[in-house]
């Protein structure tokens, strides 16, 4: 039996995740892959079970990675699957929202989980995490991928109720959605004076947004607001608002 791990990740939580379940298979003695969608090559559905996992952005699970997720693999035929996200707060919708449209395709959706992780999202909303908080989460959330991976070998169902929290959270989702679109066209600017040409943001953008001209950054309309290529900058020449930016990083001793 072997399974993978797709899913998706900006900043590194839904990641160290993702090694967290990954590492808590193959102490059982499973081995299964990981598979970032935003490198989006060579992927093969050859796979026994899946674990999908994606950040929340305003309560559910981007598009970009759903659409991905179904475009590689049109059929479930039946297998087994655990579906977690990464968010600020303690509960969100997208997993179970997700799900369903899993256990449509012939998925068995045997887990769904919402892990809470720190927030990547403090330019826009929420508070930015304290070192102490970070280090608990981080902890909290490990043990969570160790529960969720012995429930799943173990065949014991978790799955969330979130009808009611769909009611309000879908029409939120859409108008997140056409608000993003522009988000970095309308918010960011590049110090050309620090940004080193490495194209890395351009490179690494989930949805093909950014160009990287000779003097200048261009974003166009289709940003999905993830925040990579803020945090991600080696050289933060990124400004917000015109400010520089605090930028989001994991510890380093957790790669
Ligand atoms: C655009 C955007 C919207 C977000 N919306 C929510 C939200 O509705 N609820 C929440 O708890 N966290 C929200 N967050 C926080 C992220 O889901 C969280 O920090 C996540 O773990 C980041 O994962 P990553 O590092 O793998 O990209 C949002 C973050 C971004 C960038």
């Amino acid at each position: 039996m072997k399974g993978c791990i797709l899913y998706f990740s900006a900043t590194g939580n839904t990641e160290y995740v993702a090694r967290a379940i990954k590492d808590e298979f193959a102490n059982n003695n499973i081995p299964c892959d990981m598979y970032e969608v935003s490198k989006n090559s060579g992927f093969e559905d050859k796979y026994d079970f899946y674990v999908f996992g994606a950040p929340i952005y305003a309560e559910m699970f981007p598009p970009f990675y759903t659409e991905w997720v179904k475009k590689h693999i049109t059929k479930g035929n039946g297998r087994k699957c655990i579906v977690f996200s990464t968010q600020a707060n303690t509960i969100a919708c997208g997993p179970s929202t997700f799900a369903k449209e899993l256990n449509k395709i012939g998925f068995e959706v045997v887990i769904e989980d919402n892990v809470l992780m720190p927030n990547n999202y403090y330019l826009v909303m929420f508070r930015k995490f304290t070192e102490q908080q970070v280090n608990d989460t981080l902890k909290k959330s490990k043990d969570l991928a160790r529960t969720l991976v012995d429930r799943f070998i173990k065949h014991e169902n978790q799955l969330i109720n979130a009808k009611a929290r769909e009611i309000w959270a879908k029409p939120v989702f859409k108008l997140f959605l056409l608000w993003s679109r522009k988000w970095a066209k309308k918010s960011l600017v590049a110090d050309m004076g620090k940004c080193t040409r490495c194209g890395l943001c351009q490179k690494q953008c989930p949805v093909n947004n950014i160009k990287v001209n000779k003097d200048s950054i261009t974003f166009f309309e289709n940003c999905v607001s993830c925040q990579r290529c803020v945090h991600k900058c080696p050289a933060n020449a990124f400004l917000y608002k015109d400010k520089v930016i605090d930028q989001y990083k994991l510890p380093k001793e957790v790669f």
